[in-house]
């Protein structure tokens, strides 16, 4: 199998797309429910762990001023990602980075990324961090937004009990069978992935795990606008009044 960093999923990077579509229930939807959260008059946009750009495509596609610095540490992920943020124009409006985002949570100095940023979000990636290392990330979030500025996070969560588990273990199987495939011909298509920098293989926090760290990083209002089974999308804002 060929060996990848944790987080690129599939053996070949032009899988992906179609695959992250088969194997997880309502991926649009829930990349959707990012953007929605987001003000479309929302300037500065930080993307924390972009893959091959589909938050970053729909992020600029919905604010039509924004400017994203969309990081990832797979020089694969972010070349797929260059690749169609320019066929779809949004060349002038995209900085793609290659760094590990866990090294900016322990020392934003050493990593070049910037800060006073409008909005940061994320998509099925932070939850390769050790629960140590989300909670000093999203201290590192907390610190990089403007006043106003909002987080937003779509990750798989710890199931809550080994019953809930089964439940949204039978929730993706049914998903992945009505797309016409099963978990076990989608298997066939990933690669394995040992340790790579901060991250390894899922390391899965509960929902209320994550609002808990969230507020101990500074979060003052907490929020969970879209929850499905076992995924969710949850942040919030520095600021109370908003
Ligand atoms: C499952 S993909 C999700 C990509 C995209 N956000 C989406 O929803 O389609 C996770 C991405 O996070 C990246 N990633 C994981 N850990 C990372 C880290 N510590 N620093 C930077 N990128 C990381 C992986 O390289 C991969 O591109």
């Amino acid at each position: 199998m060929t060996q990848l960093f944790p987080g690129e999923v599939f053996a070949n990077t032009a899988d992906f797309d179609t695959g992250i579509r088969q194997m997880l229930p309502r991926y649009d939807e829930m990349l959707d429910a990012i953007t929605r959260c987001l003000p479309i008059t929302t300037n500065r946009i930080l993307e924390l762990g972009c893959g091959t750009g589909e938050l970053s495509l729909k992020v600029l596609s919905r604010c039509p001023s924004a400017e994203v610095v969309a990081v990832d540490y797979s020089p694969r992920m972010l070349q797929f990602a260059q690749q169609k943020i320019q066929a779809a124009g949004y060349t002038d409006r995209w900085t793609g980075i290659e760094i590990d985002f866990g090294d900016w949570a322990n020392n934003s100095a050493a990593v070049e990324i910037g800060t006073g940023f409008d909005a940061c979000v994320s998509s099925l990636a932070i939850h390769h961090l050790q629960d140590e290392m989300k909670l000093k990330l999203f201290q590192r979030i907390s610190e990089s937004l403007t006043p106003q500025g909002w987080f937003w996070n779509a990750d798989p969560i710890l199931p809550e009990s080994p019953a809930l588990a089964e439940v949204y273990q039978s929730v993706r199987e049914d998903w992945t069978a009505q797309q016409g495939t099963t978990l076990a011909k989608i298997r066939s298509c990933l690669g394995t992935s040992s340790t790579q920098g901060h991250s390894s293989h899922d390391q899965l926090a509960t929902l209320s795990g994550h609002l808990q760290m969230l507020t101990k990083a500074g979060f003052h209002v907490v929020a969970v606008p879209w929850k499905y089974y076992g995924l969710a999308v949850f942040g919030g804002s520095i600021t109370d009044i908003l």
